[in-house]
C-alpha cells in the first residue's frame, strides 16, 4: 500500500469513528501496553488492534484522542537518540502529523499534562471499555483535574460510553485493503501446512523420530520466510489422542505411524490474522476409519460452506454442519439408534455435543477471534428462552448475526472420539477438524485457504510428493 493509500484509509477510518461520537464527544484510544515475560526480558510487542485499525501506528506507547469535530491527537514516544540506539528508530511527534495524518502530535510524556485540556468542555468520553487495565482509572483523575476547573467556567463530560460498541461494527465488515492483506496471510498459511505435511511424510518414510515441535518448526519457517511477524495464535499440532485436546499446543509428543496429525495454525500477516487447521496421516495414507470420520467432516463442512452467504445468519452454518454429523455419528455408529434416537432427537438433545462440542466458526480479522456481535443489531430486542438439553440450563438467545459481504469467518467444524464401551474401537481417540476462512461475498463465499487441500485424496498426493 503506498503512503497516500494508507494515510486515506486510516484517517477516513478516523472520520467514521468521529461522526458517531455524538455533540461533544470524544474518543481515547490507547496502543497495548509491553509486557514483561521475565525478569527484564519483554514479550515480543503486539499493538492493540483498534489503535491500529485506527492509525496504521505499530510504536509502543502511543495513544490517539478523537473528537466529534474529527480533529485527532496522537500522542507517541519522543524522538531520543540514545534510547534508539537499542530500541530503534522512533517516529516521533513532529514527524507523526505528516506520516500518519493525524492533525497534531505530541510526546506521550505531555499525556498527563494535555489529556484534561482535551477533556474539558467536552460533553462524552468514549474509550475501550474492560481492555486496558488501569485506563478507567487515568480518566478518572484526568476527570477530576477538569472537574477542579468548573468553578472557573469549565464543563466537566457527565458521560462515559464504551467505543468498541462503534469499532466493532466498523471492524466486522473488512474492507478492500484489509481483504486483500487477509488472503495473502491465508496463502502463507496455506503453505505451511502443505510444508509440515510433506515433512511429516519424510521423516516417517525415513524412519525418523517425528515429533510435534518438529513440524511447529516447519510452520514458523513458513510463516517468517515470507513476512509474516508471528504466528496469530499458538499453533495447535496435535498428534494421535492429542487431537481430542481442543487447545492442545504444539510439543514433543511423538508423531507416530498410522496416526493422525491435527494442526491448527496460522500466521499474523500486517495484523490480520489467519486460521486454517488441517488432519492428515502421519505416513501420508489414511486407514479405512480415519477415511470415514474425515470424510464425513468434509462434508458436514460443505454444507457450513453452503450455508454461508448473505442473508443467512451466522448461526446457519453450525446448524448445517450439526445436522450432518449427527446424522452421521448415527450411520457410523458413534451414537447407538436404541439410545438417542432418530436424526432430530440427537440435534434437538444435543446428542451429538458427545463428539462435537464447539462452535463451527467465529469473525475473523485483526484479533484470531475478532470483534463484532453475533447478535443481529435490529433485533436485539427479540430475546427468547430456552432450556439447555444437557444441562438443564435456561439460556436467553437473541437472533443471530445476518451475514454480509465483506465479513469473514471460519468454517472449522471436527469430531472428537474418546474412547468408551459404547462406541466402536476403531475409532477411539481420533480427532479430525478441517477448518477454512471464508469471505462472505454477494453471491455466496469465498474460502481463502484452500492453497493447501482439503480432500483426503489430495492430501495423499501432496504428501507423497
Ligand atoms: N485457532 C483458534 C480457533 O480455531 O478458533
Ligand atoms: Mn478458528
Ligand atoms: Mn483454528
Amino acid at each position: 500500500m503506498d503512503h497516500q493509500t494508507s494515510y486515506d484509509l486510516y484517517a477516513s477510518r478516523r472520520a467514521r469513528v468521529a461522526a458517531q461520537l455524538g455533540a461533544g464527544g470524544i474518543a481515547i484510544i490507547p496502543t497495548a501496553p509491553e509486557r514483561t515475560r521475565n525478569r527484564d526480558s519483554e514479550y515480543l510487542f503486539r499493538f492493540d488492534s483498534y489503535f491500529y485499525y485506527l492509525t496504521g501506528f505499530t510504536e509502543p506507547r502511543a495513544w490517539l484522542v478523537i473528537t466529534a469535530e474529527g480533529h485527532t491527537t496522537l500522542f507517541c514516544q519522543p524522538k531520543d537518540l540514545e534510547r534508539e540506539i537499542w530500541d530503534g528508530i522512533r517516529l516521533g511527534p513532529q514527524a507523526a502529523p505528516a506520516a500518519l495524518g493525524v492533525d497534531e502530535a505530541f510526546s506521550v510524556d505531555e499525556l498527563e499534562a494535555r489529556l484534561p485540556h482535551l477533556l474539558e468542555n467536552r460533553s462524552t468520553v468514549w474509550y475501550p471499555f474492560a481492555i486496558h487495565a488501569g485506563l478507567e482509572g487515568r480518566i478518572d483523575g484526568w476527570l477530576q483535574k477538569v472537574r477542579a476547573r468548573v468553578r472557573y467556567g469549565a464543563l466537566c463530560p457527565d458521560a462515559q460510553r464504551d467505543l468498541c460498541g462503534i469499532l466493532d461494527e466498523m471492524r466486522l465488515v473488512k474492507d478492500a485493503h484489509e481483504i486483500d492483506v487477509m488472503k495473502r496471510a491465508a496463502q502463507i498459511s496455506a503453505q505451511a501446512h502443505i510444508r509440515a505435511m510433506q515433512r511429516c511424510a519424510r521423516m516417517i518414510r525415513a524412519g525418523e523420530d517425528v515429533r510435534e515441535y518438529h513440524l511447529d518448526a516447519e510452520l514458523l519457517h513458513e510463516f517468517r520466510q515470507h513476512g509474516s511477524q508471528y504466528p496469530a495464535y499458538g499453533s495447535i499440532v496435535a498428534a494421535g489422542a492429542n487431537a481430542c485436546v481442543l487447545h492442545y499446543r504444539a510439543d514433543n509428543a511423538p508423531v507416530r505411524d498410522g496416526e493422525l496429525v491435527l494442526i491448527d495454525a496460522g500466521c499474523e500477516l500486517d495484523g490480520y490474522a489467519s486460521d486454517i487447521t488441517r488432519t492428515f496421516p502421519a505416513n501420508g495414507k489414511f486407514t479405512g476409519p480415519q477415511r470415514d470420520l474425515y470424510d464425513l467432516v468434509l462434508a458436514s463442512q460443505a454444507a457450513a460452506v453452503e450455508a454461508t452467504r448473505p442473508g443467512n445468519r451466522f448461526i446457519d452454518p453450525h446448524d448445517a454442519t450439526v445436522r450432518v454429523l449427527a446424522q452421521g455419528m448415527l450411520d457410523l455408529g458413534l451414537l447407538n439408534r436404541n439410545d438417542v434416537g432418530h436424526l432430530d432427537d440427537v440435534i434437538e438433545k444435543r446428542h451429538y455435543f458427545r463428539h462435537y462440542m464447539h462452535r463451527t466458526g467465529h469473525w475473523l480479522g485483526l484479533d484470531v477471534h475478532d470483534c463484532g456481535s453475533y447478535v443481529e443489531p435490529s433485533e436485539v430486542g427479540q430475546l427468547s428462552e430456552r432450556k439447555d438439553p444437557l444441562s438443564g440450563e435456561l439460556i436467553k438467545d437473541r437472533p443471530s448475526r445476518i451475514l454480509r459481504p465483506g465479513m469473514v469467518l471460519t468454517i472449522e467444524p471436527g469430531l472428537y472420539v474418546s474412547p468408551a464401551a459404547d462406541v466402536p474401537k476403531h475409532f477411539w481417540n481420533i480427532g479430525i477438524r478441517i477448518e477454512d476462512d471464508a469471505v462472505v461475498t454477494p453471491a455466496g463465499c469465498e474460502l481463502i485457504t484452500r492453497g493447501v487441500p482439503v480432500d483426503a485424496a489430495e492430501i495423499e498426493a501432496l504428501m507423497r510428493d
